[in-house]
């Protein structure tokens, strides 16, 4: 069954401080989402279990590439997400897309509290890298576009059929 998303308003402003977050942050991106995932794991250590490519690898968590992708790819989503919500009212993900991801979040046992923890981590290291620019307003719109992508994915959490 799906569950049916809510679908909240999010501001031209709401857009445009993300925006301008982004683009000061954009060319540290891949160095942005590493330090999201390696708070995540200082607040969640286990979480490192979720990811196949830790459990299997010897090579040191921020050296890993594929965490580098993983962690680049809820960074950039985010982002789009904020664009997308206010051009079209919903996230960016494409509906293909979308249960691909819920079906593999699924999978890998990932269940509402990481998504909380990384919610946390990301916004925490937003706030680190443009401290000049963070505002509560910035949080919010930053939290919005998590959330509303974050409910996406989990509506499409169950096993494929
Ligand atoms: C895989 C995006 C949140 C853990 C993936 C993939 C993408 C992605 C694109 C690869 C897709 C695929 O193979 O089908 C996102 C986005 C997120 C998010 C956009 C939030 C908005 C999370 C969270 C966790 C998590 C909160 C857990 C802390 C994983 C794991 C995999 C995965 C374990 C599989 C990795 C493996 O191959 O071992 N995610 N993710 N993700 N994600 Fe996420």
């Amino acid at each position: 069954r799906t569950k049916k998303l809510e679908v909240r308003a999010f501001t031209e402003e709401q857009e445009a401080l993300v925006l301008k977050s982004w683009n000061s942050m954009k060319k540290n991106a891949a160095e942005l989402g590493l330090k999201v995932f390696l708070r995540v794991f200082e607040i969640a250590p286990s979480a490192k279990k979720l990811f196949s490519f830790l459990r299997d690898s010897d090579v040191p968590l921020e050296q890993n590439p594929k965490l580098k992708a993983h962690a680049m790819t809820v960074f950039v989503m985010t982002c789009e997400s904020a664009v997308q919500l206010h051009k079209v009212g919903k996230p960016s993900v494409r509906e293909s897309n979308l249960k691909d991801l819920g079906t593999t979040h699924f999978q890998y046992n990932v269940v509402a509290e990481h998504f909380e923890v990384v919610k946390f981590a990301l916004l925490e290291i937003i706030k680190e890298a443009v401290p000049e620019m963070w505002s509560p307003e910035m949080k919010s719109a930053w939290g919005e576009a998590y959330d509303q992508l974050a409910a996406a994915i989990k509506s499409e959490m169950k096993p494929q059929v």
